[in-house]
């Protein structure tokens, strides 16, 4: 596939060491995306099998073709929630380890008709899968100024929310908002700039979150995931912001309080600085492990 954007994988030494326990195991990255993660695993335990899945079309179209010559890895189109159906049709009944690499890759974010980019301008899209019946577009120009509102305020943690929606709303009464250029500017216009990182940053991250479900999808999809780990099994997940960081880390101080196995980081992990010179985009990263079982219960 051409002009597919790779994606340089985060933290990638360190969810290795943290995610394999057995070489000869059996493993799923269930965000593969550009298969960074995926391609260093593979190779670096040709005796492990492992099972790439993403919901994204584009991103599975390339994977395939990346991975097609590859005999430990398959790939698979789903969503990270649906892994127990993945598996179930592959007569697979638990696996030894499962990376969740949360967020965007870099092919996402820069393709203009993907519509998450403020720097390259296209349709108000943001669906990570084109089965989803809702796009950002439906979002800002039918939600309420209240609904937006608390949107933006939620998703983005954008304090200046209500000024913002109030924009939007007398904006498209004049005609519907359709590109993310011309979000990002009224925003810019709204809140004027202060500081390197462009003011529409927030509300951008705020309707993609809304837009593919994806704090819902994160809170119902980990205890399903958590069921498909075999005993000593382990799920690394890395997050890029604090609303994601929050479900991982409560759930993960739920689990082991229930005696259901060990957080393995109990500090959250970080990619140094010379990695953040390297790959900026990893800069928000935050790696954790939990480990199933070893003595606890098993569900
Ligand atoms: C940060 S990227 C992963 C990059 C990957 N680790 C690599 O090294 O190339 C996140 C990926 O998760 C995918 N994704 C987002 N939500 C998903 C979901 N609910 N189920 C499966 N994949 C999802 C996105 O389509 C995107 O490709």
């Amino acid at each position: 596939m051409t002009n597919y954007i790779e994606h340089k994988p985060a933290m990638a030494k360190q969810v290795a060491e943290l995610l394999i326990n057995i070489e000869e195991g059996i493993y799923v990255d269930a965000t593969a995306g550009s298969g960074g993660h995926l391609g260093l695993l593979a190779n670096t335990y040709p005796e492990a099998f492992f099972i790439g899945v993403d919901i994204d079309h584009e991103a599975v179209q390339f994977l395939a073709e990346k991975f097609a010559s590859v005999t430990n890895v398959r790939i698979i189109r789903g969503n990270y929630a649906d892994l127990p159906e993945i598996l179930h049709s592959m007569e697979i009944a638990q696996v030894d380890g499962i990376l969740l690499d949360l967020g965007i890759s870099m092919h996402q974010a820069l393709s203009a008709q993907r519509g998450f980019s403020i720097k390259n301008p296209g349709p108000l899209d943001m669906r990570f899968s084109v089965d989803q019946k809702v796009t950002a577009y439906e979002l800002v120009n039918s939600l309420s100024e209240e609904q937006l509102a608390d949107i933006i305020y939620r998703y983005g943690e954008e304090r200046r929310a209500r000024k913002i929606a109030k924009a939007v709303v007398e904006a498209r009464k004049v005609k519907p908002l359709e590109t993310t250029d011309e979000l990002a500017d009224l925003v810019a216009r709204t809140v004027g700039y202060s500081g390197r990182i462009h003011p529409a940053t927030r509300v951008f991250q705020a309707l993609r979150i809304a837009t593919n479900r994806e704090l819902d999808n994160l809170q119902e999809a980990l205890p399903r995931i958590f069921q498909m780990l075999k005993d000593g099994g382990r799920l690394a997940v890395i997050s890029y912001h604090s609303l994601e960081d929050r479900i991982v880390k409560q759930f993960f101080k739920t689990w082991e309080e229930e005696g259901k196995g060990l957080r393995l980081t109990k500090k959250v992990v970080k990619p140094s600085l010379e990695e953040i010179s390297e790959n900026p985009s990893s800069r928000s990263a935050k790696l954790r492990v939990f480990m199933k079982g070893v003595g606890g219960n098993e569900n």
